[in-house]
């Protein structure tokens, strides 16, 4: 079974259990500050899991493309990946644990196909501080399940991780009791970090044998389910959410239980196929194939770097099939690092050009599958991925092209000339010494710690300089003109939106003070007029939007971004843009050096004090933040 098989057979599976298939959400979930990306299932569903009624009412199921940038430096290893596909249901006080227990085993053996000789499973051991009992009664449920599949199934009590790596397994055990840091679910991890508020309780996590050849005991201590080596691998976890924090750190049982179930269908898929390695499934296997045949290189010799891109590429796609565009800033920035290391990647490889405009469509083919509510830019995806390589390619050519002239005057290069090479033209060291060595450049013996130290000395110079400038209050007054500049770019917008759509800026004076801001206008404005505007820029203050900046192609900017400029035809060739809002609806959008504030909650009321004439068709508004 492929693993868009696996995807589609556990929705019939639930929709036959009288599950209600709900639409997966974005991977950048709007009004959600408190994560990147969404990184399980349960997350849009949080509302729903605390009480509120759900539409599509108490069974419901889905896959939801999830991302976890913090396991980006895990990617390399047979299992980790920073983007997957989570299978999910859920019961909003409806089932409980006999119920998921049941079905989860049973599309695991009779769907999936999986031999239930190679199941294991562990439980939540409790939490005496907090007074939170053992789960006896899963263990007891998992006793059943394996008897009627002819399984012995004894329990063993484990406690930490690393007291099952010293202890191991002993013959027949199959359900094994851990502590909160592995059988507890909140969205923060165990029992201490669960955040206030916030839905929890234990689960009960399902694990794959690959067998134990598979287990490095050396690196990893003895085999056993929670162990970091490969024997076993996670394939679906079930929260039992029984439980919510309160604000005095205790916790309080809902009233209404859940289940908040969730599998990864990249490793279940794994399992189908017998490998440990998931990059060897189908989702993954044309990315590394490909990749075998551009490189002329094979996966077995460059497993990581192979690993590597297929991850991050399939990442990068799938932000970029939803709209994202890589940028130097929260969800634009973690796109930005997933293509560039990805780049770098293909380029250990010896694959310098065409790389993405021939993987990214084996990338996108394998997503076809996936809803068009969250691909709503599959079309422009890979034009988005490409320019952002050709911009890379351009700062890797400009940094060599650096290194040569520093090459000729010094013969020899120190860690201080990697430094300024990655400092001022993003030529990462890695690829410095790498390029050394392919030219023969001589480098100096301690260029890493040189390089290190010009690290550290140019921080301490931003700290003095930083502290100098609180001294003498520059700070304050330059906080006050920031925000000042920032409200300029809502008044267009507000008098664009409100009075005319052709509304350019003719001139600006901003103190710490008040603003003054000149505009093109045939009338005086009215009243009503003047209430509007003062009432939308203070709205969109009080939506507290991001504010965000990047440096893009003219044309780009201009005719993809629709960024509002004045001067088109001075402009240089690339060139900074401010947008607030949505990304995708932007509130404003500007070509402007900045600098504004990060986000526009912070710039307090905003009134219109006079409202005047100018000059002939210009009108001049002077207002002030309070
Ligand atoms: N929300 C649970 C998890 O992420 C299912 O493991």
């Amino acid at each position: 079974m492929d693993t868009n098989e696996i995807r589609k057979k556990f929705l019939e599976f639930q929709v036959k259990n009288g599950h209600k298939v709900i639409q997966p959400a974005p991977l950048v979930l709007e009004g959600d500050p408190t994560t990147l990306f969404t990184g399980s299932g349960m997350q849009p569903l949080l509302p729903y899991l605390l009480g509120k009624d759900h539409p599509d009412g108490t069974r419901l199921c889905d896959s939801q493309p999830s991302m976890r940038m913090q396991d980006i430096e895990d990617v390399g290893d047979p299992r980790h990946t920073t983007v997957f596909e989570m299978l999910g249901n859920w019961s909003l006080g409806d089932y409980f644990k006999e119920e998921q227990i049941r079905n989860f085993f049973k599309f695991l053996t009779e769907i999936v196909g999986l031999d239930p000789e190679k199941i294991y499973v562990t439980c939540f051991i409790g939490n005496e501080k907090y007074g939170i009992p053992k789960d006896e009664e899963a263990a007891e449920i998992w006793q059943k399940v394996f008897k009627e599949a002819g399984i012995e199934a004894k329990v063993a009590e484990i406690g930490t991780a690393a007291e099952g790596d010293k202890r191991g397994i002993k013959p027949g055990e199959r359900i094994f009791f851990y502590d909160d840091h592995e059988n507890w679910w909140s969205r923060g991890g165990g029992c201490e970090s669960t955040p206030i508020g916030d839905p929890c309780g234990p689960d009960s996590e399902v694990f794959y044998d690959f067998g134990e050849d598979k287990q490095d005991v050396e690196k990893y201590g003895k085999s056993h389910p929670a162990s970091d080596g490969a024997r076993f691998m996670e394939i679906g976890n079930s929260v039992f959410m029984q439980y919510r924090r309160l604000e005095d750190g205790s916790f309080e049982p809902l009233e209404k239980k859940n289940v908040d179930f969730g599998g990864g269908l990249e490793r279940i898929a794994a399992a189908a196929i017998g490998s440990f390695d998931v990059f060897k499934i189908s989702l993954m296997k044309p990315i590394i194939e490909h990749l075998e045949e551009i490189s002329g290189k094979s996966y077995d010799n460059n497993t990581d770097e192979m690993r590597v891109i297929a991850d991050h590429i399939r990442g990068a796609y799938l932000l970029a099939a939803q709209g994202l565009v890589p940028s130097n800033k929260a969800q634009g920035y973690a796109m930005r690092r997933l293509l560039r290391r990805a780049i770098l990647r293909a380029l250990d490889l010896g694959i310098s050009s065409n790389f993405l405009a021939e993987i990214v469509p084996i990338v996108a083919d394998n997503y076809k599958d996936l809803p068009d509510s969250i691909l709503t830019h599959r079309e422009s995806a890979l034009e988005v991925m490409l320019r952002e390589e050709n911009a890379f390619r351009k700062t890797l050519n400009r940094g060599i092209r650096e290194l040569n002239k520093l090459s000729k005057n010094n013969k020899m290069l120190d860690g201080k000339d990697l430094f300024k090479l990655q400092d001022t033209y993003g030529f990462p060291m890695e690829l410095s010494v790498e390029e050394c060595y392919r030219q023969g450049i001589e480098l100096s013996k301690d260029y890493v710690k040189e390089f290190e130290a010009a690290l550290t000395e140019q921080r301490e110079r931003s700290q003095t300089a930083s502290k100098g400038m609180f001294k003498g209050g520059l700070e304050d007054h330059g906080e006050q003109t920031v925000k000042y500049h920032t409200s300029c770019h809502l008044l267009l917008a507000a008098l664009q939106k409100i009075v005319d759509p052709g509304t350019c800026q003719k001139g600006s004076n901003i103190t710490s003070e008040r603003v003054r801001f000149d505009f093109n206008c045939d009338h005086k404005l009215t009243d009503e007029e003047k209430t509007a505007v003062e009432k939308q820029v203070n709205e969109w203050i009080e939506a507290d939007l991001p504010v965000v900046f990047d440096e893009y192609d003219k044309e780009y900017a201009r005719d993809t971004l629709k960024a509002h400029g004045e001067f088109w035809d001075k402009y240089p060739d690339v060139l900074k843009v401010y947008t607030i809002g949505d990304f995708d609806k932007p509130v404003s959008r500007e070509v402007c050096g900045g600098p504004h504030v990060e986000h526009t909650g912070v710039l307090g009321k905003f009134k219109i004090k006079k409202e005047e004439s100018s000059s002939a068709g210009v009108r001049r508004i002077k207002a002030v933040l309070e």
